[in-house]
């Protein structure tokens, strides 16, 4: 595959979608094919799901909430991610098999060994070139939504469960420093997003080479 996979990747609130849009603008303006797009999402069946998955309404059993994560991922790499690749294109994810492995598997304390292996059946193998964690205190990230209006299912879970997710992500990047990079999200939008293309140009370089 000719393509390069980026995901962002962090707890709520870390400006994922902030970096993402800034990213998908500058590599668009070198002249590279970008697709951009989330998880849960992606897809119409994976945008159902999304609305499924993050109403508050529901109360969903944390094995059935991994499957649904599941059942839109695959549908996601089927049928945008592994396409864009294969023509060569960039394919920018906010979130993606990394979140599930943290949220349900850190924080919701599902066995690791079971998510990576559904996670392993609904990706077919495909992993990230590079994925960027960005990290700041639970009270700093939390503290940015406030100004947002209603918070979703996952956003409304206690501070102790954001402080797991954080520290999953810190222990993923330390376990695979090739591929997770940690980026602190406290710093200025523009500084974050300098850290950032740094990052990603470093490994649009080696995997050139
Ligand atoms: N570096 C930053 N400094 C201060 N505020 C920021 C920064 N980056 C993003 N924000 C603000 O923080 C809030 C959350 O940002 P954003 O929606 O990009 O985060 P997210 O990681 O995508 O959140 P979610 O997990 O809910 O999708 C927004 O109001 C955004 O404007
Ligand atoms: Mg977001």
């Amino acid at each position: 595959m000719s393509g390069f996979f980026i995901t962002f990747e962090g707890p709520d609130g870390g400006g994922k979608t902030t970096q993402v849009e800034l990213l998908t603008e500058h590599l668009k303006q070198q002249g590279f094919q970008v697709i951009c797009t989330r998880e849960p999402g992606g897809t119409e069946v994976g945008n159902a799901i999304r609305s499924l998955l993050l109403d508050p309404a529901y109360t969903i059993n944390s094995r059935t909430e991994a499957l649904l994560y599941m059942a839109a991922r695959a549908e996601h790499v089927e049928q945008v991610i592994r396409p864009a690749l294969v023509q060569g294109k960039i394919v920018i994810s906010d979130r993606f098999a990394d979140s599930t492995f943290v949220y349900q598997g850190a924080a919701r304390k599902l066995s690791k060994t079971e998510i990576v292996a559904i996670n392993h059946f609904a990706t077919q193998g495909l992993l990230p070139d590079i994925t960027v964690v960005l990290d700041g205190t639970v009270e700093a990230l939390l503290g940015r939504m406030q100004n947002r209006g209603n918070r979703d299912r996952i956003e409304q879970e206690d501070i102790e469960f954001h402080r797991k997710v954080r520290q999953g992500f810190l222990d993923l990047a330390a376990t695979e420093p090739q591929r997770v990079k940690v980026v602190s999200a406290c710093e200025p939008v523009q500084t974050v997003h300098r850290n950032v293309l740094n990052l990603i140009q470093t490994g649009m370089t080696e995997r050139c080479r």
